[in-house]
């Protein structure tokens, strides 16, 4: 038994100042500061006691987009199930829902089953899947509706990446009409692949080979032009579309248009999207660049990505954050791409960071600390088909618990940080606020700055469909 006692509890709904008792693994009621049993409880010594005064007591972090040791370029990501979800942990993370990739010509199950060997006994904290469909075929098409029945309801399309991941509009059509018959939901890598390739390649003929013209090749308008046409397939398909990794206002556009019409449109940005920028990041000095190399691509400061992103945060038109942790080292990793843009692995990785940075958004004003919750813990459950069990604290629910200190302090540092790389996208970031306690169906993970946790301890979660349909 422990009692969480003294803090304010967080919810979409609102702030309460309530203490927490958590059982075995559940919690098992909320009550009133002076409440009669939060004061025997507090007394008799049955129960563990974790002081929360002055401090937000949040439901874990969800983080729906992550890629473990994903096999990239030639490499794979350098985080394997076990540090990612420990580093995880240490960020106010409890729940990951990891890409299990399907490539072109594989069979999914087997693809699959070699996902669950990765991650089985391994993690810190809970985990889901969803798979990557690299090629969508009559196979991995009646696959769907069995993994759907299984509890993995969510496939990852990419319109990037030809000849890797990339799926054309009839493939996607079909995945999509297949979700609509099966209640999946088909998560969309919205960038127009075909016309980037033509793009990178001329560059490269130019001698245009520095991590930025990464960016440069991936202009805005291929992100909104790619939104655009997926939502259209999606329409005709009559099936939900959600938007990973959105960064560029084009993009965002749509969706919002989208969505003031009523339709199943969702969609998620990162972290790295909100804060970073393609002149100083992507643009830095000499090879640094590389390590802030994704797809898409950060965006320039002079167009008005950035506002518009914490806008559609606040409007709901994007409805989580998630980080898309897809980490490598600089070296040897990185270093792949040290002639030629092109040949540098895409990922940044950030899931220690996500609660503390978009807790920054808090700080600054563009977003309530309800809707921190809500875009980092709540949305990610209902999306995913894991509310009720997780993304709450309530009676009942799993005691996947963050005390967050608003007072805390967090420097963000290659030296201090638990992921598997060797520089951080973030460094030198100072953080208003610090995770300081966090429980994993009730066991502490986190506490007095020390892991208490063990590889293993995180259970795989069966979800059900998507609870967000309007
Ligand atoms: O650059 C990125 N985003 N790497 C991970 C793969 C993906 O597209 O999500
Ligand atoms: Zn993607
Ligand atoms: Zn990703």
């Amino acid at each position: 038994m422990k009692l969480i006692k003294g803090g304010s509890v967080i919810s979409p709904q609102g702030i309460q100042e309530l203490d927490v008792l958590v059982g075995e693994e559940k919690i098992e009621a909320l009550l009133a500061p002076d409440s009669e049993l939060a004061k025997t409880t507090a007394e008799n010594g049955n129960a563990e006691i974790i002081d929360a005064s002055d401090k937000y007591v949040v439901p874990g972090g969800i983080d729906v987009h992550t890629h473990m040791e994903l096999p990239f370029g030639g490499t794979f990501a350098s985080d394997t199930f076990e540090t990612g979800t420990r580093a995880a942990a240490w960020g106010g993370t409890t729940t990951i829902i990891d890409f299990a990739v399907q490539r072109t010509g594989e069979n999914v199950r087997e693809s699959l089953d070699s996902w669950f060997t990765k991650a089985e006994g391994n993690c810190a904290i809970d985990y889901g899947f969803h798979v990557i469909l690299g090629g969508v075929d009559e196979q991995a098409l009646k696959e769907m509706d069995i993994l759907v029945d299984e509890g993995i309801t969510s496939f990852k399309l990419f319109m990037a990446y030809p000849g890797v991941f990339y799926s054309d509009d009839g493939q996607i059509l079909r995945a999509m009409q297949q979700a609509s018959s099966n209640g999946a939901l088909i998560m969309m890598h919205a960038e127009n692949g075909i016309a980037i390739d033509v793009i990178a390649e001329q560059a490269a003929a130019r001698g245009q080979t520095d991590p930025i013209y990464h960016g440069i090749t991936r202009p805005p308008k291929l992100e909104g032009e790619a939104t655009y046409r997926a939502i259209q397939l999606a329409l005709v398909a009559g099936a939900p579309v959600y938007f990973v990794h959105l960064s560029a206002s084009e993009a965002l556009a749509n969706v919002a248009e989208a969505r003031s019409q009523g339709h199943n449109v969702f969609a998620e940005t990162c972290p790295q999207y909100l804060y970073l920028n393609l002149e100083e990041h992507l643009g830095a000095k000499g090879f640094a660049g590389a390590g802030y190399v994704c797809s898409p691509p950060l965006r320039t400061k002079e167009e008005t990505h950035h506002g518009d992103l914490w806008r559609g945060l606040r409007t709901n038109d994007l409805s989580i954050v998630s980080t898309d942790h897809c980490p490598f080292c600089m070296k040897e990793q990185k270093e792949l791409g040290l002639e030629d843009f092109r040949d540098i692995p895409n990922g940044i990785g950030g899931v220690e960071h996500r609660m503390d940075l978009i807790y920054q958004g808090v700080v600054a004003g563009e977003l309530s600390l309800e809707r921190w919750v809500e875009t980092c813990s709540t949305t990610p459950a209902r999306m995913f088909g894991l509310y009720g069990q997780k993304g709450v604290i309530a009676p009942g629910a799993d005691a996947d618990i963050v005390v967050y200190d608003p007072k805390g302090k967090t420097k963000i540092s290659v030296d201090t940080h638990h992921m598997n790389m060797d520089y951080s996208a973030w460094e030198g970031f100072e953080i208003n606020g610090a995770v300081e306690t966090v429980l994993s169906r009730g066991k502490t993970l986190i506490a007095d700055k020390k892991y208490h946790g063990a590889k293993g301890d995180g259970k795989y979660l069966k979800r059900g469909l998507t609870q967000y349909l309007r």
